[in-house]
């Protein structure tokens, strides 16, 4: 892809309309537990302020049904972070109670350059979710530049990410990239394109019916795909292994035989878990056991075993490329956090040794930070059901409505 990226247009004198994804996890009094994707955005809101732009920033945040404004979905706390996390951005405004409002379209008429202001939550209009072409002529009327950074939100087609890029371009205005969707591209997309092998793809999670797509997608492209959490229980059920009181989804049985069936014998070898680390139940503290092969009657496996860990270690450290979505077991109960601390650790020494990482999706990224590894990965992707639909290969929409470039901007 040859996608207009923001630090390539001109802004001097110009609005600058970024579409960021702010839907941040908060506690119940709305503190926000994790900021990354605030942070990961300022680099775009500081290109444009830098290069004499002025900047119209607009999220969702959780998902209120259009129904106008509701206090438990404002944007008030994340205005608040990024004041805190920029000095540029210490004058941030959060402007109406609405996007659509007076107040709103005043302060965008306004803006004097290096200014920035936030608009309420975009999903507090009905047209949001249901993509309006109305909604998306409105907000195209408050800026210059459209800039989409939201790479999280970037697998639906709301308002403000598909008809928005249009209803700017239709109006002779640029519709380009911010610099976090840039990257989010580049690493995702590349490293399906144009991977390096050996290529491994680590695959966990509670469902095997939510990796179902992905699974499909990798198969043929990839040379190993290590499985682990409680879908392998899925496939080593429909191996005819004995999982005791493991996870499975019954109804996926013939789903998890069909996917064995569809590697064997080709390119791509899946690899299960051979020893597991059980305990009657998923409780802190609970008495835990190692199971080789069979898992016991009252026993569920909770997390890969010692030995699992360490063969998919050695998978790892072999490789050039490496993708990894969803957790290998119930990290967040030690010591069920083991196999995935492990493995993680292996993914940071290959990376070491020159091997691209790139790890999203859903609790991938808590999972493998639980340990402190995350900075060794080359990227963590921002993205949760984004992530996965690229891993999915499926094809974004609102790409398709940014400005395309004569030059491949990536190579
Ligand atoms: C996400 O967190 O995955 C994105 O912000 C999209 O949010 P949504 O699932 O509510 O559309």
């Amino acid at each position: 892809m040859a996608l207009s990226r923001i630090d390539q247009t001109a802004v001097a004198g110009k609005r600058v309309f970024i579409r960021a994804d702010f839907n941040v996890p908060q506690e119940d009094d709305g503190r926000i537990s994790d900021d990354r994707r605030i942070r990961l955005t300022i680099p775009t809101i500081e290109s444009v302020l830098q290069r004499g732009g002025s900047v119209i920033l607009a999220s969702h945040l959780g998902r209120p049904e259009g129904n106008g404004h509701e206090a438990a979905f404002s944007m008030a706390p994340i205005a608040a972070r990024l004041r805190e996390l920029s000095p540029r951005l210490v004058g941030l405004r959060l402007v109406g109670s609405r996007c659509t409002d007076a107040e709103a379209a005043a302060a965008a008429r306004a803006l004097k350059a290096g200014e920035v202001v936030l608009l309420e939550n975009l999903r507090f209009e009905a047209g949001e979710k249901k993509g309006d072409a109305s909604l998306a002529a409105h907000l195209a009327s408050m800026a210059d530049v459209y800039c989409n950074d939201a790479f999280g939100a970037s697998h639906r087609r709301d308002a403000s990410m598909h008809a928005l890029p249009h209803a700017f371009r239709a109006s002779g205005k640029p519709a380009v990239t911010g610099l976090l969707l840039d990257r989010e591209i580049r690493f995702l997309h590349g490293v399906l394109e144009t991977p390096d092998h050996p290529f491994v793809a680590i695959i966990g999670g509670a469902k095997v019916s939510d990796k179902l797509a992905a699974l499909r997608n990798l198969i043929g492209r990839v040379d190993s795909i290590l499985v682990g959490g409680a879908m392998a229980y899925t496939f080593l059920k429909a191996q005819g292994v004995e999982v005791g009181r493991s996870r499975v989804q019954e109804d996926m049985l013939a789903q998890a035989r069909e996917i064995l069936q569809l590697a064997a014998g080709g390119r791509t070898r899946i690899e299960l878990p051979t020893d597991h680390v059980c305990g009657a139940e998923l409780k802190e503290g609970v008495a835990t056991q190692i199971a080789v092969g069979a898992i016991a009657a009252d026993q569920m496996g909770l997390d890969i075993g010692p030995a699992t860990a360490a063969r998919y270690s050695k998978i790892v450290e072999a490789a050039r490329t490496i993708v990894w979505n969803g957790p290998l077991g119930a990290f967040e109960w030690k010591p069920f956090d083991a196999g995935t601390a492990t493995v993680a650790a292996a993914v940071v020494r290959a990376t070491k040794a020159g091997a691209t990482s790139v790890a999203g999706g859903g609790d991938t990224a808590a999972a493998v930070d639980a340990n402190g590894h995350a900075a060794g990965f080359s990227h963590i992707s921002t993205g949760g059901g984004a992530s996965l639909e690229m891993l999915e290969g499926k094809s974004f929409e609102c790409l398709e409505a940014i400005d395309q470039h004569a030059e491949p901007s990536y190579s």
